[in-house]
C-alpha cells in the first residue's frame, strides 16, 4: 500500500502533488491553506473532509507531509506544526523549494520525523493538465528515509530522481537559474541587437530560432566547449572590435553584458584549444 500524505499549502505545486500522487494510489489524508477560500476550494477539488486553516490539525496522521507554502514561510510553518506535535513519529516532512536545504525543516525532528527536500525542476501553473511530473528531473536531499520516500514517489510519478548533497543545493539552484532565467536574458540581448539591425519585431525570433535550436542540439551532442563557434572561437579579434564599436554607438547600455559574456566565452575557446595564447590575450584585452 502506498503511504498517505498531507499538503500544507495547496497552491500550484501542492495541488500538482495532490492530484498526481492520488492518481497513482497515494492517499491524501489532509490539506491546509492560509485562507478560508483556498482551503475550501482545494478540499472540494479533492473531495476531502480533513481540511483546516490550522496546519497542525491535519498533519498528524499523514505518513508524508508536504510543506508547499511560499519559501519565506516554510520554516515558520514547520516550527508551528512541530511545536504543536503535529508530525507523526517516523513521518516524513518534505518541502519543494529549489533554493533551500532540507535543514530548514529541522524542528520536525523534535517529533521524530525525517526531513528532506523534493524539488521538481518544472514550472507549475494553476492550469496544468496531464501529469506535469512525467519525464522531469526531481532533485532530493535530506535524511535517508526522506530521500527513499522521494525516490519512490518520483518513480511513481514517472520523474527521474537526482540526489544531491544538502550543502550543494544552493549551487544546484543557481545552475537552474542560469540555465533558464539567464537564457532568457541572453536571448533578450540578441533580440534587441537584431531589431537594432533592422529586423522586424515579428521576424526577430524566427530569424534567430534555428541558430538557437542548432546550438542547443550541438551542446547536447558534443558538450558546451566543443559546441562553441563564431569569432571568439576563431580568435577573430577584429570582428569582436567591430561589434563593440557598433554596440557602443547604437545600444551602449548593452555593452557591459556583451563584454562580460565575451570574456567568459574566451575562456571556453581557450579550454577547447581553438585559439592560441596570444589570441586569448588579445581578445581579453579587447573585451576589458
Ligand atoms: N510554482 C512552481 O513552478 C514551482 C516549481 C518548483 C518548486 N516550487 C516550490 O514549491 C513551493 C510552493 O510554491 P507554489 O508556486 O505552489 O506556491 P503558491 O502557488 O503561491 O501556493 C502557496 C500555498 O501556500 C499556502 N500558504 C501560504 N502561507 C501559508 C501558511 N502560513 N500556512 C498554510 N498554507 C500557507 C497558500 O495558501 P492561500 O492560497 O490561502 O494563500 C497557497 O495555497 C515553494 O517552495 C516553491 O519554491 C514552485
Amino acid at each position: 500500500m502506498r503511504p498517505s500524505f498531507a499538503i500544507v499549502g495547496c497552491g500550484r505545486v501542492g495541488t500538482a502533488f495532490g492530484k498526481h500522487l492520488t492518481d497513482v494510489g497515494y492517499r491524501l489524508s489532509g490539506l491546509s491553506c492560509k485562507t478560508k477560500e483556498s482551503v475550501k476550494k482545494a478540499a472540494e477539488k479533492f473531495g476531502i473532509k480533513n481540511f483546516s486553516q490550522t496546519s497542525w490539525e491535519i498533519t498528524k496522521d499523514a505518513d508524508i507531509v508536504f510543506i508547499t507554502t511560499p519559501d519565506g514561510v516554510i520554516t515558520q510553518v514547520c516550527d508551528q506544526i512541530a511545536q504543536k506535535k503535529g508530525f507523526g513519529s517516523n513521518s516524513i516532512v518534505l518541502h519543494c523549494s529549489g533554493a533551500h536545504p532540507s535543514t530548514i525543516l529541522s524542528s520536525a525532528k523534535q517529533c521524530n520525523a525525517s526531513i528532506g527536500s523534493m524539488h521538481p525542476l518544472q514550472s507549475f501553473s494553476a492550469e496544468s493538465s496531464g501529469n506535469t511530473f512525467k519525464g522531469i528531473i526531481v532533485s532530493t536531499e535530506g535524511d535517508a528515509a526522506a530521500v527513499n520516500a522521494a525516490r519512490k514517489m518520483a518513480t511513481d510519478l514517472e520523474s527521474t530522481l537526482l540526489t544531491i548533497k544538502t550543502e550543494a543545493k544552493i549551487l544546484y539552484h543557481a545552475a537552474a537559474v542560469v540555465a533558464s532565467n539567464y537564457l532568457v536574458t541572453v536571448q533578450d540581448l540578441a533580440l534587441k541587437l537584431i531589431k537594432e539591425a533592422g529586423v522586424s519585431n515579428e521576424d526577430a525570433f524566427k530569424v534567430l530560432n534555428p541558430l538557437i535550436q542548432g546550438t542547443l542540439s550541438n551542446i547536447e551532442n558534443v558538450g558546451a566547449i566543443k559546441a562553441l563557434t563564431g569569432p571568439i572561437a576563431r580568435g577573430d579579434v577584429e570582428t569582436v572590435e567591430r561589434h563593440i564599436g557598433k554596440i557602443r554607438e547604437k545600444t551602449p547600455n548593452m555593452l557591459d553584458l556583451y563584454k562580460i559574456l565575451g570574456r567568459y566565452t574566451v575562456d571556453i575557446a581557450a579550454a577547447g584549444e581553438t585559439i592560441t595564447r596570444e589570441q586569448k590575450e588579445d581578445l581579453k584585452r579587447t573585451l576589458e
